[in-house]
């Protein structure tokens, strides 16, 4: 979804520091990038999910597949098929031998497939991160491809990168230099600090409003939203780029809004729309919860598609476009509170990724308010749709909603099965214990828990 150019590399001559613009990419889950740029490192951060490099000496011809899921529930016809180990490697292998690399010289390193924690007896009877790498590894060994390193399994998030000019892998894991046992708690910011950064955080943009209300009450009158989103160049071209990116179409090729609005049908459309006038009015430059650039956002475009693919499966128990808007929104809060967790990042990731602690217990030890708190109270100061308020405010606890207790376990379902994909990289740790609840209250069952999976994994 994004390239991400880091000012990270530094030669020391001499005296003189010269500094030098090193690029890389992160490769987001369930897609791979191979070679063309010689200078570039791509990076993949791996929790649960596994990471394949590839990597042809003779040609210099490489590659690093983000690997989610190990297999598709619908075999015949599975929809992204890159984003699973037994569809999408035999087509990161194809991809390669296009570009000139052949089998026989092919050499992989894998990476990833960890036990996230807390780990619970569900993740363990899933161990989806080890038949993901089981599945890759038997691919493998079929094309004859030697593997040269597989760092599997284990209870850490990491980091893998490839260096495209030499083939050179890196396996990281993640644990951050700054975090350190001895790290003290943090100035935390007071009540009033608080209150006061609510009433200063830059209001929703009246065009995310409008578009809020229509989708929320079902009216219809697209042209004037279409001639607003045409003026704005912005949201234009934040709107194109959604159309085209891989969460939204199957490589469509759009190059206006009319013909957005044609291929997407008007529901979708608003959607679009809604989800970029949110992302350049709200969610800028988040540095606490994310440490991926532009990551805050993402995973809240993520959840908006992971909502609405599983409220699709609930038998009108949860309006789509509803659970669309709850999961774009759902996070909120966390606008609030990231310049405060930017300022304690060494407590938040020892807490939560060395200890198991959740975010929510987290937040309360530091703030003692939660990014669910302070984001309802800022839905209710910009006037957002009241069925917003129990899946902002009780995401993390489902069991609290009060009105929309489905809508609000159908966002915790969702958050809880991404950010098993994502760990490591935001500040989004769930409770995995409340997962069978949820499951009974949006009336699914144990058995059908691997396809819900796979329905609410998106690539991000
Ligand atoms: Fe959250
Ligand atoms: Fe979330």
């Amino acid at each position: 979804m994004a390239v991400y150019l880091w000012l990270n590399y530094f030669v020391i001559k001499g005296l003189d520091i010269e500094m030098t613009v090193r690029p890389r990419q992160i490769i987001p889950s369930g897609s791979f990038v191979v070679s063309g740029t010689e200078s570039l490192v791509l990076d993949a951060y791996l929790g649960s999910c596994v990471g394949v490099t590839l990597w042809d000496s003779e040609t210099g011809v490489g590659g690093l597949h983000h690997l989610l899921l190990p297999e598709p529930i619908e075999k015949s016809r599975p929809w992204q098929p890159e984003k699973f180990a037994s569809t999408g490697l035999p087509l990161f292998i194809q991809a390669l031998c296009e570009k000139g690399a052949h089998t026989s010289r092919l050499q992989a390193t894998l990476a990833g497939g960890g036990l996230i924690g807390p780990v619970s007896q569900l993740d363990l009877d899933l161990d989806i991160g080890g038949r993901t790498a089981e599945i890759a590894c038997n691919l493998l060994e079929k094309e004859g491809i030697s593997i040269l390193k597989a760092e599997i399994g284990g209870y850490f998030s990491c980091r893998m990168s490839l260096d495209l000019s030499s083939g050179d892998t890196e396996i990281t894991p993640m644990i951050y230099p700054e975090i350190s046992h001895n790290s003290p708690v943090p100035v935390c910011p007071t009540p009033e600090q608080i209150r006061e950064t609510i009433q200063t955080i830059r209001p929703i943009p009246q065009i995310a409003l409008k578009l809020l209300r229509m989708i929320h009450n079902d009216m219809n009158s697209l042209e004037d939203v279409a001639k607003e989103v045409r003026q704005d160049q912005v949201i234009s071209a934040k709107v194109i780029q959604l159309c085209n990116s891989a969460l939204f179409s199957r490589k469509m090729n759009t190059d206006s809004i009319d013909r957005a609005l044609v291929l997407m049908g008007e529901k979708r459309f608003l959607m679009l729309v809604l989800s970029a006038a949110v992302d350049s009015g709200i969610f800028g430059y988040s540095r606490g919860y994310s440490l991926c650039k532009g990551g805050l956002y993402n995973h809240s475009l993520g959840m908006a598609v992971a909502c609405e693919s599983l409220a699709k499966r609930t038998s009108n128990r949860v309006s789509p476009a509803v659970a669309y808007t709850a999961g774009l929104l759902h996070d909120i809060g966390k606008v609030v509170l990231d310049q405060y967790v930017a300022e304690a990042i060494p407590f938040f990731y020892r807490r939560i990724l060395e200890e198991g602690k959740d975010l929510i217990t987290s937040e309360k030890a530091c703030f003692d308010t939660t990014h669910a708190e302070t984001g309802c109270t800022l839905a209710r100061l910009w006037g957002l749709p009241d069925v917003l308020y129990d899946p902002i405010a009780c995401h993390h606890e489902p069991e609290k909603a009060e009105e929309y207790p489905e809508l609000t376990h159908l966002v915790f379902f969702s958050d809880l099965i991404l950010s098993r994909f994502t760990m490591g990289q935001e500040l989004e740790r769930m409770d995995a214990r409340r997962l069978a609840e949820s499951l009974d209250v949006l009336g699914f069952s144990r058995n059908q828990l691997p396809a819900l999976i796979d329905t609410v994994s998106v690539p991000l």
